[in-house]
């Protein structure tokens, strides 16, 4: 949950922001009345609002009913066709956007491409052809494993013209872990590279699959992007080369007409216990959500120059890297490689060779920047900037006055924008023309969004008291279910308060109304803005044959937001050394990936329970956050455990 910084931070933060007046009037809501009016209207009749703000997409057939609520089931637009690839391409060629920049990419060692929205329909249009030469039809899934390269935004739009489903998987799990997202997605087909630049050295993706492959039990073709061009191995019969894939073949490809509730993806997100959820969404609403919340929220222009920083292995990318953005026609920036290569002012370099107007980004990457000092930035010319974004965690206010002066130059508004893979797109963000910004606070809903926070009755908590924060009403880019799992759907999101979403978060509302974001109240890490369950972890280190009994618990960690901090016990004789203490970390990196690597591991005789034996997680909290243990602690089975891990931490 919060860290302690939190609620002395809130009592200093006192500053606003108002909306520059400039700024406002050509906004595309530009006052705190029109915001009002517009939520108001919303809440009264959801379904019509979100039927007129789905004019905005190119339909092949316009749905006969636009909600279905059945909970915790909602079907959005049925008896609409519609094609996600087609509304980020083809329509903007129809309205003559051909020779508009959609995608401006730049390789980790200096390498750039640009890819007009003509080039970039031709590419997707040849690597569709590619697939349906394999087979591939309607319904298929299909897996992506790439370093962030166009290629990377063709798969997806490929996938999504023939009505394949994607599941992308983040470049840096393990094969263990893509192996596991593999057999649950029962994907057919995976999509990979030789390799991809990070921080100057390649990272082995294709090595990363043939391990993988050896689990994974449903894949029968791996298709292979050469990037890098450092050496693998080609199975042959199983693996085949892109550019022999699309030798030949033309670029047109008809987008196949799909009803909106056809799946577009699956990603994979950690939940409280360790198995991954495959995140479901489907067509229509999530293409909705992305287009509507992107243009509001970033205020989107015909000329600006978008950068999202975000993987596309995580929802942000998936959103607000490709379909938001390309279903708006606008010209999106690229990054593949680490903001720290060649030195700490790539970013700066980036944003005023391109002349980046929107930029989002997250705060672990803020802090970083704040971290290695303001001579980075101040270097590079960042006037094109207008508009800042944040994303992943709750941004404290030292780093949101930061962002505003060090990158905004004291004139670009930020939007704070809370969601999650769940929710598919922005839920709670200030509308940048209207609302005046709190430093560390979301602000508002979005129009077409309700949410409460409640207790655990579900009564509405009163200003200033925390509680859980809900969304009380369904909304077309919400998660349809869990892939194959619906049971767990249900109890995950829909059995603590009946028939309202329940997001796991924490939140406050102030006595004018804003949310504050308080992080989460189960047993999700947020690790550099990254969902990690602590289960996960431990059953990671359980597999290790050294190991008796773990218990995984995030710790305040001034850049990465919460660290990972783990309790060990050992099987009986084996000794507890430093040795041992980095082969767990790296095999816990082995098993799921480098993002998972423990800040620290305490080895304990036993682990504080208790008389239930149920692991007392927050004195263990407590303990790993240095904090006095002020709780109730007489349920301990054993007061010895608390002194030995006591002395321990000395
Ligand atoms: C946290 C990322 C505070 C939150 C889009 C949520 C935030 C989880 C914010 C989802 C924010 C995301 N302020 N906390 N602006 N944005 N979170 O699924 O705990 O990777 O539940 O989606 O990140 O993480 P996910």
């Amino acid at each position: 949950m919060a860290n302690n910084s939190q609620i002395t931070s809130v009592l200093r933060e006192t500053r606003t922001f108002a909306p520059n007046p400039t700024f406002s009037r050509t906004a595309h809501v530009g006052s705190m009345d029109q915001y009002r009016r517009l939520w108001e209207s919303a809440k009264d009749d959801l379904a019509g609002f979100w039927a007129e703000q789905a004019k905005d997409l190119a339909w092949f057939k316009t749905w006969h009913t636009t909600l279905e609520w059945k909970a915790p089931h909602a079907k959005w637009f049925e008896g609409g066709l519609i094609n996600a690839s087609y509304n980020c391409l083809d329509r903007h060629l129809i309205a003559g956007q051909n020779n508009k920049a959609a995608l401006i990419w730049e390789g980790e060692p200096g390498d750039t491409r640009t890819l007009t929205y003509q080039m970039l329909h031709r590419e997707v249009c040849k690597f569709a052809n590619g697939l349906k030469r394999l087979g591939v039809a309607k319904g298929d899934t299909i897996t992506i494993y790439m370093p962030l390269v166009p290629e990377l935004v063709i798969a997806m739009l490929a996938c999504a013209r023939l009505g394949a489903v994607h599941s992308v998987i983040f470049g840096g799990f393990s094969p263990e872990a893509v192996a596991d997202r593999n057999n649950d997605s029962k994907s057919r087909i995976l999509i990979t590279a030789d390799g991809g630049w990070r921080r100057g050295k390649t990272v082995p993706l294709k090595a990363n699959v043939d391990l993988a492959m050896e689990k994974s039990l449903t894949i029968e073709k791996v298709i292979v992007l050469r990037r890098t061009g450092q050496d693998i191995v080609m199975k042959p019969g199983r693996d085949l080369w892109w550019h022999d894939l699309t030798a030949g073949l033309g670029g047109d490809c008809p987008a196949e007409p799909l009803d909106s509730e056809h799946p577009l993806f699956i990603l994979y997100t950690s939940g409280s216990t360790g198995k991954p959820k495959g995140i479901y969404h489907t067509t229509g609403g999530y293409l909705l959500g992305a287009q509507y919340t992107h243009k509001l929220v970033f205020d989107i222009k015909p000329d600006d120059v978008y950068w999202c920083t975000a993987d596309a292995g995580w929802i942000t990318g998936h959103t607000y890297l490709v379909y938001g953005p390309l279903a708006n026609a606008t010209t999106i920036v690229m990054y593949e490689g680490a903001p720290n290569h060649p030195s700490e002012d790539r970013f700066w370099e980036i944003i005023a060779k391109y002349g980046v107007t929107v930029f989002y980004t997250a705060p672990t990457a803020i802090r970083a920047f704040m971290k290695w000092g303001d001579q980075h930035p101040k270097r590079h010319d960042l006037s094109s900037l207008r508009l800042l974004g944040s994303v992943g965690e709750p941004i404290n206010p030292e780093a949101w006055m930061w962002y505003h002066e060090t990158i905004g130059g004291g004139r670009c508004p930020i939007v704070d924008t809370w969601w999650q893979t769940e929710t598919g797109a922005i839920m709670i963000a200030p509308l940048p023309g209207a609302v005046t910004t709190k430093p560390g606070s979301a602000t508002f809903p979005l129009p077409g969004i309700v949410i409460d926070i409640v207790d655990k009755d579900g009564k509405t908590v009163g200003t200033n008291e925390g509680g859980f924060l809900v969304v009380t009403k369904p909304w077309p880019s919400m998660l349809r279910t869990l892939y194959r799992d619906d049971e767990r759907y249900q109890k995950t999101y829909w059995d603590q308060h009946p028939g309202i979403y329940f997001t796991a978060d924490g939140a406050r509302r102030d006595e004018d109304g804003y949310i504050w974001i308080m992080g989460r109240v189960d047993d999700v890490l947020n690790v550099s803005g990254h969902r990690l369950s602590t289960m996960e972890v431990e059953s990671a280190l359980v597999q290790h044959k050294a190991v008796a009994e773990v218990a995984v618990v995030g710790k305040p960690d001034d850049l990465k937001g919460e660290g990972i901090s783990c309790f060990v016990t050992l099987k009986t004789g084996i000794e507890a050394t430093d040795v041992l203490k980095a082969e767990l970390r790296d095999f816990v990196v082995q098993v799921i990936g480098a993002l998972a690597r423990p800040d620290e591991i305490r080895f304990t005789e036993s682990l504080p329970k208790t008389r239930s034996g149920k692991i007392m997680r927050r004195l263990l909290r407590d303990i790993a956050s240095g904090h006095q243990i002020t709780g109730d602690t007489s349920t301990l089975e054993d007061y010895s455990i608390l002194a030995n891990l006591r002395s321990d931490q000395e």
